[in-house]
C-alpha cells in the first residue's frame, strides 16, 4: 500500500484488475459468471447481492441463526422482498431440512440465502449439502462467505452457488474496505432480465465493465491502494495453496477450541458445526466479560470480540484468521486469557 498509486484509468492498473479477478476466481473456485471486489465492505457485498437478485415482491428464504443472518433479513426487506425467515438459536445452525421445507411451502421463492460462516456465533453452515439439495430447483443460492473465503473449504462452482460475498479483512488478511463477490452465469441471467433498476453504485452489470471488460469503462474512482493490498493478499493465498490454507486455519482453530474446553470453559457453537476461524466462548458465571475484553486489549494488545446485537448471550469471540491462523498466535491468546482470567478471579476475591 506504500507503492506509488496508479490512476484508476491507467492501462497498467487495468491489467492489475484482471489479475485480481483471476486470483479471486481461484480463491472462490468460480470459473463462469462475474467475479470482482466491490469498492465497499462486506455489508455492501450482502446488499449488492440482494439488490441485484431480488425485485420488490420477490420471496426470499433466509436462514438466520445469528447477527449476520438477521442482517440479510433486514436488508432483503428494505429492498422490498417478502422474507421467509428460517431461524435457529444462538450457537445452532439452520438445518438444510428446515430450509427445504420452507422452499416446499414457498415454491415461488426466487432466492435462498444463508451465512456460510456466522461470525456472531462461530457456526459453519453445511453449504455444500445445501447446494447439492438445491441443484435441480429453480431458485438462486446466496451465501455470506465473509469469514469463510480463504479460511475454510469453499467451492463456488462445485457447490452450485449463485452469489457469494466476502470481505478483505478476515481470512484474506488484507485491510478492511473491499468486498469480493462472485456471481454464477445463472445469477447474471437473472440480473439481465430484471424489470427494475438496481442502485447505481452496486450495479453488477456496470461494475463488470470496469473490472472484467476491456477496454475498461469508468464506473467509480477505484480504491487503488486497497486493490494493491488485496492483490498481495490473494497472491499469498494462491502461493500457499487453498488446501494448505484451510488446513492452517483448521489446525489453529481446533487447537484453540480444545484448549479452551480443557480450561472448563464452554463454547457457544454446536461442536458438529464449529467454525475454525472464529471461536465463541461463553462468559462464565460471575465474570465481567467486557472487563476481560478490555484487559486483553490494554494489557496484552489482543482484541477479542463480544456478543453482537442486543439479544446475544454473553460471549467472547476470538478470531484466528489470515496471518493469525497459526498455533503460535493461538498460544499467545491463551496465555493472555489465562493471565487476565486469573487476575479477574483475584480481584473478585479481594
Ligand atoms: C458473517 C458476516 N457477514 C457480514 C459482515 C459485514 O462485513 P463488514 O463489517 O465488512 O461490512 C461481517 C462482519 O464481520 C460478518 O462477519
Amino acid at each position: 500500500m506504500q507503492k506509488p498509486m496508479l490512476g484508476h484509468l491507467d492501462p497498467d492498473m487495468h491489467d492489475m484488475l484482471l489479475e485480481v479477478t483471476a486470483l479471486l476466481r481461484t480463491a472462490y473456485q468460480a470459473s463462469g459468471g462475474v467475479v470482482l471486489p466491490l469498492q465497499a465492505t462486506g455489508t455492501s457485498g450482502m446488499e449488492t447481492g440482494l439488490a441485484n437478485l431480488l425485485e420488490p415482491g420477490d420471496v426470499a428464504i433466509v436462514g438466520a441463526c445469528g447477527f449476520f443472518g438477521r442482517r440479510i433479513v433486514e436488508i432483503a426487506k428494505r429492498h422490498g422482498a417478502e422474507v421467509v425467515e428460517v431461524g435457529a438459536d444462538w450457537g445452532e445452525h439452520v438445518s438444510n431440512e428446515s430450509i427445504l421445507r420452507a422452499l416446499d411451502e414457498h415454491p415461488e421463492a426466487r432466492l435462498v440465502a444463508v451465512v456460510h460462516a456466522e461470525t456472531s456465533t462461530g457456526v459453519e453452515h453445511p453449504l455444500a449439502e445445501l447446494g447439492a439439495a438445491l441443484r435441480d430447483r429453480d431458485v438462486l443460492l446466496l451465501a455470506d462467505c465473509v469469514t469463510s473465503l480463504g479460511g475454510v473449504p469453499l467451492d463456488f462452482d462445485g457447490w452450485g452457488l449463485d452469489y457469494a460475498y466476502s470481505c478483505t479483512q478476515k481470512c484474506l488478511g488484507a485491510p478492511p474496505g473491499m468486498s469480493p463477490i462472485a456471481l454464477s452465469e445463472r445469477a447474471m441471467e437473472r440480473i439481465r432480465s430484471r424489470t427494475t433498476p438496481v442502485p447505481y453504485s452496486f450495479d453488477v452489470l456496470l461494475l463488470e465493465r470496469y473490472w472484467e471488460q476491456r477496454p475498461a469503462v469508468y464506473h467509480h474512482t477505484a480504491p487503488i491502494l486497497h486493490i494493491y493490498a488485496l492483490y498481495e493478499s490473494l497472491r499469498g493465498l494462491v502461493n500457499e495453496g487453498l488446501e494448505a490454507r484451510w488446513k492452517r486455519h483448521s489446525e489453529a482453530g481446533s487447537f484453540l477450541q480444545a484448549e479452551i474446553r480443557d480450561r472448563g470453559l464452554d463454547l457457544l457453537a454446536d461442536p458438529d458445526f464449529q467454525l475454525a476461524p472464529l471461536t465463541a466462548v461463553r462468559v462464565p458465571e460471575g465474570v465481567d466479560g467486557k472487563q476481560v475484553q478490555m484487559r486483553m486489549l490494554r494489557e496484552h494488545g489482543i482484541e477479542i470480540g463480544g456478543g453482537l446485537g442486543p439479544d446475544a448471550p454473553a460471549m467472547w469471540r476470538i478470531g484466528l484468521m489470515g496471518h493469525n491462523a497459526n498455533l503460535d498466535v493461538a498460544r499467545t491468546v491463551l496465555t493472555a486469557l489465562d493471565a487476565v482470567l486469573a487476575g479477574e478471579r483475584v480481584s473478585q476475591a479481594v
